[in-house]
């Protein structure tokens, strides 16, 4: 006992959990998942998995992407970048409700299948439907040699590492890496995204493990706000464009592992429903990073404060606006809109992950969840 209590120890690095530990690996999971597939100084793009499917992805009518959980969210991240850089529609989908809902697939779909473990029972039956139509089937996964890695044609491997918490954080940074390299490889190919923005994009991904490297220094500040917030009942996060998925991906983390209830919305969409719960006891956390949407996010959060509720913002350094309204302020780096959920998500882990342990829930492995789910 002692002895595994002495080697779990040894494996969390030093960090009190291993979700802790694996938040705070992200720059190195993140570089990892692009290590020689992405060359910088020279512009170079280069995945095995895809160089063999170029054309296919290059003239493929539409793209679907089957996954469950995180590796969903991911999957919506996907969709924002592939339909904004290479131009193809793309659909994405709960593999559970997929597999039973009578598709449309046919030999020209490609369909994307995003798993961390690679054995998640819902996206495997997702694949053998999606292959039984003569759909391309492309895998992300994180193990190697996993049931889904060897049911699809083709895939890319996210570099991530084992991940032990339950509650996915390296390998969703790590899948959203890898859809983006995807997203720029097929946008290149079909020529949808000019070559100044391509090298830009290249240039700034490659500065992205750093920024998450300053990302995580906000850890004791966050930590801070927790603790003004870790007896909530309910939260709501906002978001919009790509920070739409990173809003419900925030809300997903606090509920698996604080057990807070939480939702993950479209911002525009709270007048439509959420709006009705705004009151001084409800923390709106705000993802409202300075892009295209900005000047919308602004108003919204002018609603929130208006029936009083309470905002916590993750802002773009050095922004002013929204900090004069908000309740407590999260600044991150700048980078590409394209590339701000690498970023944005990260401060929502630190946040749910230090609610859950001040409210002295188990971290690492939450009541009822599973870290890979095998039965349907
Ligand atoms: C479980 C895990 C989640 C994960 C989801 C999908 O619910 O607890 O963290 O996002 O399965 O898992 P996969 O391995 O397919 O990414």
């Amino acid at each position: 006992q002692r002895l595994e209590l002495a080697l779990e120890s040894i494996e969390k690095g030093g960090y009190e959990h291993f979700m802790l530990k694996e938040i705070f690996e992200q720059p190195r999971s993140i570089l990892d998942s692009m290590r020689g597939r992405m060359i910088a100084e020279n512009n170079h793009l280069m995945m095995g998995g895809i160089r063999e499917y170029e054309n296919k992805f290059a003239n493929a009518q539409r793209i679907l992407i089957v996954a469950c959980g995180t590796s969903w969210h991911a999957g919506l991240v996907a969709e924002y970048l592939i339909e904004d850089l290479a131009r193809i529609p793309v659909e994405v989908e709960y593999a559970s409700e997929f597999r039973y809902r009578n598709p449309i697939v046919n030999e020209n779909d490609i369909v994307i299948a995003i798993s961390q473990s690679g054995e998640t029972a819902d996206t495997l039956a997702a694949i053998e439907l999606a292959k039984s139509k003569g759909a391309t089937i492309f895998g992300i996964c994180n193990v190697v040699g996993s049931s889904i890695a060897r049911a699809t044609d083709a895939g890319a491997y996210t570099h991530a590492g084992p991940e032990i918490g339950v509650a996915s954080t390296k390998a969703f940074t790590a899948q959203v890496t890898v859809l983006t390299l995807i997203a720029m490889m097929i946008g290149s190919k079909r020529g949808t995204i000019e070559t100044t923005k391509l090298h830009e994009l290249i240039a700034e991904l490659e500065q992205i493990p750093a920024k998450v490297e300053q990302t995580l220094k906000l850890d004791k500040q966050i930590e801070e706000i927790a603790a003004i917030y870790k007896d909530a009942t309910n939260f709501l996060y906002l978001g919009r464009g790509y920070n739409f998925p990173v809003a419900l991906e925030g809300a997903l983390k606090l509920k698996e592992i604080s057990y807070i209830h939480a939702e993950g919305y479209p911002a525009a969409e709270m007048k439509h429903g959420p709006i009705a719960l705004i009151d001084e006891q409800m923390p709106v956390v705000v993802i409202a990073t300075k892009d295209s949407s900005y000047e919308k996010i602004v108003s919204n959060v002018q609603e929130v404060k208006a029936r009083k509720g309470k905002v916590i913002a993750i802002v773009t350094e050095g922004d002013t606006t929204i900090p004069s309204m908000a309740d407590h302020v999260i600044e991150i780096p700048e980078t590409s809109e394209h590339l701000m959920p690498l970023l944005s998500v990260v401060p929502l882990q630190l946040l749910s992950y230090h609610i859950a342990v001040m409210r002295g829930c188990n971290v690492d492995q939450p009541r009822n969840l599973a870290k890979s789910v095998t039965v349907e």
